[in-house]
Parts: structure tokens; sequence; C-alpha cells
């Protein structure tokens, strides 16, 4: 058989186990094998991921390992490490790895000028971000008026904010701050008038965070913040020496980074293998460094190094990333789930569902394959989250008793680093409980006997019972591991971009490239002078004409 046959087969062996009776339900798997649990948990150290609460069963699995095997991952994988283009759309290498991989590990990066050796380059740029983080933190660095640094402020979107934002909360929150991380991505005025209203102008130090140098927001952002600085630290401090004393630049963009005002030697660069939704292991995540401190970051390169190494060398059937992606296409395209719940039983991880967004949503989101043609299934679900316990008071009824079925990911560290025990128990014991919840549900018999024995009327319990039944059967995965720190969420953030990689290539799509974002970008350009200047002109459908009208109008300027 082709390859093309091969690969055909495979997806129509997972329709066919999918088309079985009974092929969503869980609870049977349970019962018909009591070594489940064991044989559905693969572990990378003390990182444990149980996808036994699926219905994933050993047909299921050899059928989608087999798939992986037929679309070629071994060889995707190989390539990917290879630094060759993956990114075929730009012509570049997806080779954030190098940036944490060990300094000698000689990775390679293709680009559409050539060939760039990635860990010599970030071996460099860790070097000057290290020694910078260690003058800020001794005071040898210092504000125009000679005060200390005691709030770093990091402005940047999507890549360049959600990665450092949620890292730096992580890593902060239990133990407390270097320096204190304020991030500013959004262009709505009210984030930074807020934000203004809390730093010390004096005590900033600004890191402007854009590969591109370029996009609308944070320079917007970066302006608002540079006249802000002039206005409070002038007119004794010039503008120029507030910009060089407060200001440093993480891009791609050197040209950019000076027509700012940056100097080169504030400038921490990085190259355009690192897409934005991978950038954090890059000078995009000095903000974790200052935060956190460098060791925290570099164990946080280390966690993610090593499963890099895990990703690259474990077999498929006991590859932490390659099981998740596996799970996820039997979720979206076997049984036609099209949404994943993230659920972080640690209000430190906050901020990973909408990293995680970003990530899955913006590598994966895609409806034309490689081959320039629409995709024949399904891609990536609509990912969404919160922190349990939070979660369980908005939107869990839905994923207990709604009509979609919503997969789901826990996560949680076994030990917190508080003491309250007690209150982490009872945390544990939450997350624990609402996967037992999801899969083992309650019948109508189970209820109409607790009402009775709780002393219902037979009616009462007839109205009531079947708003009270869990159908139960419904899947989640849970990653278990020892302890929140930089190591483990290394481990934790390259656990989810190789899954990501990997579901990319099994849909057969581009997981590196973001075109969706162009347009929206484009018509704001076009609209932005029609809400100068006042008019609404411009060839726009009637709702958006109207709607820019009744904008006018509201505002007192028809
Ligand atoms: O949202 C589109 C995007 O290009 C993301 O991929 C990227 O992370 C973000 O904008 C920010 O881009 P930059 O770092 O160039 O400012």
């Amino acid at each position: 058989m082709s390859d093309d046959s091969l690969l055909a087969e495979a997806w129509r062996r997972l329709a066919t186990l999918a088309a079985r009776p009974g092929a969503a339900n869980i609870r049977p798997l349970f019962a018909a094998d009591p070594g489940r649990a064991r044989r559905f948990t693969a572990t990378l150290d003390d990182m444990a991921l149980d996808l036994s609460k699926t219905a994933i069963d050993g047909e299921a699995l050899v059928a989608l390992l087999d798939l992986a095997h037929a679309a070629g991952l071994e060889g995707f994988r190989a390539r990917l490490f290879a630094g060759a283009p993956v990114n075929v759309t730009e012509g570049r290498a997806a080779m954030h790895m190098a940036l944490r991989a060990p300094a000698d590990a000689g990775l390679r990066a293709t680009l559409p000028g050539g060939i760039d050796d990635a860990s010599a380059l970030a071996a460099a740029e860790h070097a000057r971000m290290r020694a910078f983080v260690a003058d800020v933190h001794a005071g040898r660095l210092r504000g125009a008026t000679g005060q200390t640094f005691d709030t770093v402020l990091n402005i940047g979107i999507g890549g360049s904010d959600l990665g450092p934002r949620m890292a730096s909360e992580a890593l902060t929150l239990a133990h407390g701050a270097r320096l204190r991380p304020r991030f500013l991505s959004n262009v709505d005025g009210h984030a930074f008038a807020a934000l203004a209203r809390e730093l010390d102008p004096a005590r900033t130090l600004v890191l402007v965070a854009s590969k591109t140098f370029t996009t609308q927001e944070t320079m917007t952002n970066a302006a608002a913040v540079r006249a802000w600085l002039a206005g409070a630290l002038g007119p004794k401090v010039p503008e120029t020496e507030a910009v060089a004393a407060h200001f440093a630049a993480l891009s791609t963009n050197a040209a950019a980074v000076a027509a700012f005002g940056i100097a080169p030697a504030r400038m921490f660069g990085f190259r355009d293998w690192v897409g934005g939704r991978y950038s954090l292991w890059s000078p995009v995540g000095l903000s974790i460094a200052l935060a956190a401190g460098w060791d925290a970051f570099q164990a946080m390169l280390d966690g993610a190094a090593a499963m890099d190494r895990h990703f690259r060398t474990a077999d498929f059937a006991a590859n932490l990333p390659v099981l998740m992606a596996l799970v996820g296409i039997w979720h979206v395209n076997a049984m036609g789930h099209r949404a994943q719940c993230i659920l972080a039983y640690d209000a430190r991880l906050a901020r990973f569902p909408a990293y995680l967004q970003q990530l899955e949503m913006e590598s994966n989101g895609k409806s034309v394959g490689l081959d320039g043609r629409p995709v024949p299934r399904p891609t990536c679900p609509v990912v969404f989250g919160e922190p349990g316990t939070d979660a369980q008071h908005s939107f869990m009824q839905l994923i207990h008793q709604g009509t979609a079925v919503v997969p789901v990911d826990f996560i949680l560290a076994a030990e917190p680093d508080h003491d309250r025990p007690q209150a982490h128990r009872i945390l544990a014991a939450n997350a624990f409980a609402q996967a037992e919840a999801l899969l083992a549900g309650r019948s109508l018999s189970q209820v109409e006997a607790e009402m009775r024995a709780a002393g219902a009327e037979a009616d009462t319990i007839a109205a009531i019972a079947p708003h009270r039944v869990f159908a139960g059967n419904r899947p989640s995965t849970t990653i278990l591991f020892r302890r929140l720190d930089g190591n483990s969420l290394g481990r934790l953030i390259a656990l989810y971009e190789h899954k990501v990689a990997v579901q990319g290539w099994l849909w057969g799509i581009n997981s590196f490239d973001q075109w969706g974002v162009e347009l929206g970008k484009a018509l704001a350009a076009g609209i932005l002078p029609d809400l100068t200047k006042g008019t609404a002109g411009g060839a726009h459908d009637s709702s958006t004409a109207a709607l820019i009208a009744r904008f006018h109008a509201l505002r007192g300027e028809t």
C-alpha cells in the first residue's frame, strides 16, 4: 500500500472503532481491566499523564499509534529537531527547542536566507540576559534618577505577553518576586491608566517585547509609556536619558528598536525561527528572569529541555506529548468533541488557559492543509479554561450535564508552596472529585434512591430526579506532578507545545504560521481614519458603516 492509502486506512480504522456500539463509554473499560489506570498512565520523572479516564481502549490506542506511524510522525519529529523549514508558508524552522537545549547541542535552524547556528545564538543571548538580570538585581543598573528598579513592566501582546505573564505569575506567586512583574498588552487606554496609578516611574524598568517591533498595540503602548516616563521624570531628566535608563527591547527587528531610541546594548535579540507563541524561552522571557530570578528561569529551560529529550527519544507508546496528541485526535476526530477545557487546580496557573488558547488555537486553528487544499476533517477544538476550583462555580455545570461533551485536562501539583496543607488537600480533593464525577456520573435509579432515603415524596422524586442525573462517561485527562517550580513548569509547557505540533502534523496543517490574524489588522488600519476624521467613509458593509456612524453620534461628533 502507498503511504497515502496507509494513512487513509488508518483514519478509516479510527472511524470504524468510533462507530462500535458503546465506543464513547468509559466506565466499562475500568470494569473490564483492573490494570487500566496503570496501563494508561505515562510518566516523565515525577510528572504523570493519566489518560485512563478517556474512552480509549487497547484497540483504539493501537489504531492511533498506527495513524501516527502512517502519517510519518517520526520523520516530522526528525525534521523539526533538525531545524528543517517545517513552517512551510514562511520557509522557516520552528527551533524554539534550541533556546532551552544545552549550549553545545549544535542545533541549527533554517531561514529563507540560510541556516543559523541556533544553539550558539541562543547561548550568546542568554548570557547577555543573565548579566543584565544580575546587574538589575544587584542595583548596578538603576533608573535615571539613581533609584533601583522595583517593577518590571513588559509591554507586548500575544506571544510577547501570554507566555511571560503566565510563567512570571506561576513562579512568583508562592515565593514573592525579585521585581514586581506587570504586563501591558491591550491597546485599550484603560489598561495603562490602571497600571500608571500603581507604578513609580522612577523605579520601573520597561521591556518592549515584540518580535516584529511593528505590532500596533505594542508600539502605541510603548509610546504612551515613554511619554508617561518622560513626563514624570522631566524636565530634570531629558527623554533620551529616561529611555536609555528605563527601556530595553526584546525583538528580532534591530532597525525598529534603534528608531525607537533603544541602544543595541539594551536590545536582546532572537531570530525568525522562534515563533511568537514559542518565544518565552527567548529574550521575550526576560521579565520571567527579572521577576522570578535567573535560577527559576534556567530551571524552566531545563525542564523544557527534559521534555524535548523525552519527546525526541521515547517510543510513541510511552511518549507523553504523542499520547496526549493522540487522545486529542480521538476526541476531535473519532468522538466529534469540538472543545477542550483546561482546569489547572493551582491559582498560580490562572493564566495557563489563556496562554494555551494562543498556543493551540493560533497554531492549529486552520482549515487549509499543507497541500493548499481544504482539510478533510475537523482540526483544533475551541480551548478554554479557568483555575479550579473557581471553574466549578461557573461553567462546570455544562461540562457535567450540558449537551456538548467537553474533554477536560486537570492539572495539579501534589505539594503546595504554602503552609496550609489542609487547604491543599481540599483543592486536590476537588480536582479528583470533578474527574471522578465526570467518569462515574449518577444514574436515575441512584438519584431516586437517594431522594427516597432523604424522605422525598414520590411526585417530587418523579419531577426532580431527572434533573439530578449525571450521564457520566465524560472524558478527562489528569496531569499530576510533585511541585510547581521552574522545572515542572518548563516540562508542562513543552508537553503542550509538542502535543500541538504532533496534532498539527496529523491534521496535515502548518502549526507554525498564523495568517488568520492578518485580515482584521488590515481592516482596522482602514477603519481608523474613518474614526479619526469623524466621517463614516470607505467601502464598508452597511452594518459596519452604521456602527461607525453611531459611534460618532454617541460621541457627539455628527
Ligand atoms: O496575534 C498575531 C501575532 O503575530 C502573534 O503570533 C504574536 O505573538 C503577536 O501577534 C505579537 O507579535 P509581536 O511579537 O511581533 O509584537
